[in-house]
């Protein structure tokens, strides 16, 4: 369905595909959910920063002197939508220990599944950051379409949208609101159900990853 747009990546790697499997499991416990989650952060982030920049450095190694790359310095800062998004931090943050952390808080109003907003905490230079947004869901797109829109409002130029799982609904609104953010996603369902989950899905993250229901 998206094969032709390549502002959606879809990570079909065998590792992404097994541990999303996992997840999906009604089975999976708290902790395993929580480390899988994680772990999905972190494979999708390798392909989300293929992009950065490097430069040319000279480094003497024990044996000779060569030229070598590094990063280039571009600044990032990954912003999780809370809750859920917490859950996604930690890999993120392991390969990129410098990036700064944004939160925004908001939640699904159960009847109308409009976002609402509870929080917001950015880092004071965010307008100068390349910005990751994290949230495992992509349902119906809402909450990430405001969240985005947020942010933008701070300046920022370069946002990238990361999720575990998301319904074709969530994808296009995505597309529809924001043409400009690459969508990095391990899996994309078939649709929502009345209550705007994803079938088949994993349920509900924030519930799964912090132990709530
Ligand atoms: C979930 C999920 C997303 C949102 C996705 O959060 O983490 O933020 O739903 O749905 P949407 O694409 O239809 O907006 P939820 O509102 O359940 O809050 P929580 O993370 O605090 O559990
Ligand atoms: N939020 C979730 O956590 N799961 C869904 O399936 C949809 C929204």
């Amino acid at each position: 369905m998206f094969e032709n747009d390549n502002k959606v990546h879809i990570l079909d790697h065998p590792l992404l595909q097994h541990k999303l499997s996992i997840l999906r499991d009604e089975r999976t416990g708290v902790k395993e959910f929580r480390e899988i989650v994680s772990e999905i952060a972190a494979l999708e982030c390798y392909e989300a920063t293929r992009d950065l920049p490097t430069e040319e450095v000279e480094i003497k190694t024990p044996v000779a002197t060569g030229t070598f790359q590094v990063l280039a310095g571009k600044k990032l800062a990954i912003v999780p939508i809370l809750r859920a998004g917490l859950g996604m931090v930690d890999g993120i943050l392991d390969l990129i220990p410098s990036a700064k952390v944004g939160h925004i808080g908001l939640y699904r109003d159960p009847e109308t599944h409009q976002p609402v907003e509870y929080y917001c905490k950015m880092p004071s230079d965010i307008s100068e950051r390349d910005v990751i947004v994290l949230d495992p869901m992509l349902a119906t797109g809402g909450s990430a379409s405001a969240a985005i829109t947020f942010i933008k409002g701070y300046g920022c130029k370069h946002i990238k949208l990361m999720n575990v799982l998301a319904a074709p609904e969530g994808i296009q609104v995505i597309r529809r609101d924001h043409p400009d953010v690459d969508i990095y996603v391990a899996g994309v369902d078939e649709k929502l159900n009345e209550h705007a989950y994803i079938v088949p899905g994993l349920g509900d993250a924030g519930d799964r990853i912090f132990g709530t229901k």
